[in-house]
């Protein structure tokens, strides 16, 4: 049985003082965590602050960057590395997210040097696949999303994949309004799953969790929850507010 994860992606919304304001909020609501793992991921500037914040309550909540440099250092001006946000005291990272990918022109074999870099300097990774609309639309989405689950796990061995979640993105689904029926969202992960079998057995497949994310909302969190790949949700929007972030969380009850 895999825990459920929600993990909460800020995006470039907040500052530092609406990060320290929302984490607040967050820690002040009740979670029971010995039944939801929870995660946030602010922006760089405000790492340091949350990751903080959340140790001096003593709660385990994940700290994840939305993205890493590939390199491990130098001269990359506007690259913040692995390192760097580890010491700013996050545990993970988000990486391919399709923001990433569209704005940022980022390829399958980059984001794979990410993983890399990034499990390599102590974080664990949620690594973000999803079609376009043309791809959905041209019957290709599933192809799509397990050649990026492929190419994104590329060289990553059974002693590191227990340190991946996946997250499952159709870009045409985020901050759309859009969602995925709870039943198109269960097909692609359960292809997900089933490339994750093939590269690491059915055993280790069975215990990575696939979040789904895209329009998540207190209203729809439920029904997908239900579904027997989705095992958590990776949400945009709906986490910005600390009450329909605690509605998601406490999606059970
Ligand atoms: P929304 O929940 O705003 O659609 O964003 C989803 C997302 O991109 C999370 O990483």
């Amino acid at each position: 049985m895999r825990k459920p994860y929600i993990y909460g992606n800020w995006k470039m919304n907040l500052d530092m003082h609406g990060s320290s304001d929302l984490i607040s909020s967050i820690l002040s609501v009740k979670i029971d965590y010995t039944k939801v793992d929870v995660g946030v991921a602010p922006d760089f500037s405000s790492l340091y602050k949350v990751s903080q914040t959340i140790k001096q309550m003593g709660y385990p909540i994940s700290v994840a960057a939305q993205n890493i440099s590939a390199e491990e250092k130098g001269a990359f001006t506007g690259d913040v590395s692995a390192a760097m946000v580890f010491a700013a005291g996050a545990d993970s990272t988000i990486l391919g997210h399709s923001e990433r990918r569209m704005i940022f022109a980022e390829g399958d074999e980059l984001i794979n040097q990410k993983v890399k870099t990034a499990l390599r300097n102590n974080l664990d990774v949620i690594l973000c696949v999803g079609e376009t609309l043309d791809e959905r639309e041209s019957g290709v989405a599933a192809d799509r999303v397990v050649y990026q689950v492929g190419m994104g796990l590329k060289d990553i061995g059974m002693d590191r994949i227990n340190r991946v979640t996946l997250a499952y993105e159709p870009v045409w689904a985020i901050g759309t309004g859009k969602t995925a029926t709870p039943a198109d969202a269960e097909d692609i992960h359960g292809k997900i799953r089933t490339q994750l079998s093939k590269m690491y057995g059915p055993v280790v497949a069975e215990k990575i969790r696939i979040l789904y994310g895209g329009s998540v909302k207190p209203d729809n969190v439920s029904a997908l929850m239900m579904r027997e790949n989705i095992d958590g949700a990776l949400v945009g929007g709906a986490s910005l507010d600390a009450t329909s972030f605690a509605k998601l969380v406490n999606f059970n009850g």
